[in-house]
């Protein structure tokens, strides 16, 4: 499909479909669509799977990748707001926009959409985007709320991911964005829960880059910094806490993410201006961990067998 400089499908390029296959997985008839319309859709278009589409850095991935010609999959809990989006972007950009009603805590909504993902032969993308930061000690956060945490930004980005992963492999083409943090690098007595579920997002796309090395697909990590959304109306910190100066618009984060990815970056800060502390970053990791594969304690214990330093 030619495209435009700026990665985007001109509109005349486009299929002019116009129709939202609407489900829920939360009633029985869940991946029945309604209304069941037939379209034309081409095998080659891609399709991407966002969630967390409903606000803030989702939404703004589901219009940037509908501009640049993916038919959509938009996922989150409010219904509503996934209908209104996948109305202004099916009219916008002329694609096939499909919206979930999903709620990624909840074990069975998590396996449906495994199986969306899995028999879905045209998935290209999967943005796991859908997180939560509820700020405050881990021993003054509730046991629900904790939970909550692990499952929306560890379990779900795991499981959709290991769900996505061989299908497109064997199409041997397509990406996985994870929706990761600065905080993935930094903890606050206030962040511990969120920041440790940030690092595991971390290394977990590591790994998954390492398990793809070779192939058509792509892994990336996006570590945005503090960013204008409703994030902050659940975090327990308001928006207006933080420096004005240090905030980023949803928009803003998902430009500087996707030029990061033309440009071939597997872990993107869109936010760091100097691309080489993160290799710095790594190459002291690297040290770190080579420097663990002695097979002995280190001297500075004095145990018997060690030279004292
Ligand atoms: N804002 C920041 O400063 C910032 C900085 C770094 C990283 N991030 C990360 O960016 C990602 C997106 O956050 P955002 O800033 O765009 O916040 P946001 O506007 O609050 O968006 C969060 C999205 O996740 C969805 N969601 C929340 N709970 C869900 C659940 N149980 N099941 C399904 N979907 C759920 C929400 O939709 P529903 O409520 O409709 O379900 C919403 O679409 C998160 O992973 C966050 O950790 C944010």
């Amino acid at each position: 499909m030619a495209k435009a400089a700026d990665g985007s499908v001109p509109r005349s390029a486009t299929r002019r479909f116009g129709v939202r296959l609407f489900f829920s997985v939360r009633s029985m008839d869940r991946w029945v669509p309604r209304p069941t319309v037939e379209t034309s859709m081409t095998a080659e278009t891609p399709v991407a799977l966002i969630t967390g589409a409903s606000s803030g850095i989702g939404l703004a991935y589901a219009d940037r990748l509908a501009r640049r010609g993916h038919d959509l999959v938009l996922v989150a809990r409010r219904a509503e707001r996934l209908r209104a989006l996948a109305d202004r972007l099916a009219a916008t950009y002329s694609i096939d926009v499909r919206t979930v009603a999903a709620d990624l805590t909840q074990l069975e909504d998590i396996a449906s959409l495994e199986t969306l993902i899995r028999s879905e032969p045209r998935l290209h993308t999967l943005v796991n985007n859908a997180g939560i930061g509820r700020l405050s000690p881990s021993m003054e956060t509730s046991d629900a709320d904790a939970a909550f945490t692990l499952d929306l930004n560890v379990v779900a980005p795991t499981r959709l991911s290991r769900a996505a992963l061989p299908g497109l492999l064997a199409r041997n083409a397509g990406a996985i964005i994870n929706i990761a943090s600065v905080m993935a690098v930094e903890v606050l007595p206030v962040t511990t829960l969120y920041s440790a579920t940030k690092s595991y997002l971390l290394v977990f796309s590591r790994g998954l880059q390492l398990e793809t090395a070779g192939t058509g697909v792509r892994i990336q990590a996006v570590l945005p910094a503090s960013t204008a959304t409703e994030f902050w109306d659940s975090a327990g910190v308001p928006l207006s806490a933080l420096d004005p100066a240090s905030i980023m618009t949803p928009d803003q984060v998902v430009d500087a993410a996707l030029a990061g990815f033309d440009q071939g970056e597997t872990v993107t800060f869109p936010t760091v201006e100097d691309d080489l502390l993160w290799s710095r970053y790594e190459a002291a990791r690297q040290a770190l961990f080579a420097a663990t594969q002695t097979g002995r304690p280190a001297r500075r214990y004095g145990l018997p067998g060690t030279d004292a330093p």
